[in-house]
């Protein structure tokens, strides 16, 4: 029986590896701050406190835009109407609201609003 340079015969199957799990990552500008698996179902802020950095917060319901953070990369999606502490113009430049945005898959998170 010959054996392939990783060790493994060519009569066995590779392992199965599980799917990659999505990765939110907190950065300042270029500076990562801390990363943490994304748990479906939680905000950013929620995940920001997982990975040990606090984002201030006052209303902690989409209203007065304390929270406001920067996507960088990978998907926040939006409530259909936008909050009162979002706006057409702040969404355009990344804006989200980390009480009330739910990461889906990989994000990349400046945690500076956009302006
Ligand atoms: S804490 Fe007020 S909008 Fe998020």
């Amino acid at each position: 029986m010959s054996a392939s340079p990783a060790g493994l015969s060519l009569d066995e199957k590779p392992p199965q590896s599980a799917p990659p799990t999505p990765v939110i990552r907190f950065l300042k500008g270029h500076v990562l701050l801390g990363q943490c698996a994304v748990n479906p179902g939680e905000t950013i802020v929620e995940h920001a406190e997982a990975c040990g950095i606090s984002l201030p917060t006052n209303c902690t319901s989409g209203t007065c835009g304390t929270c406001m953070v920067s996507l960088i990369l990978g998907e926040v999606p939006l409530p259909e109407e936008l909050p009162p502490g979002l706006d057409d113009f702040l969404v355009e430049e990344g804006a989200r609201l980390g009480c009330i945005g739910k990461p889906r898959g990989d994000v990349d998170i400046d945690i500076r609003p956009p302006i």
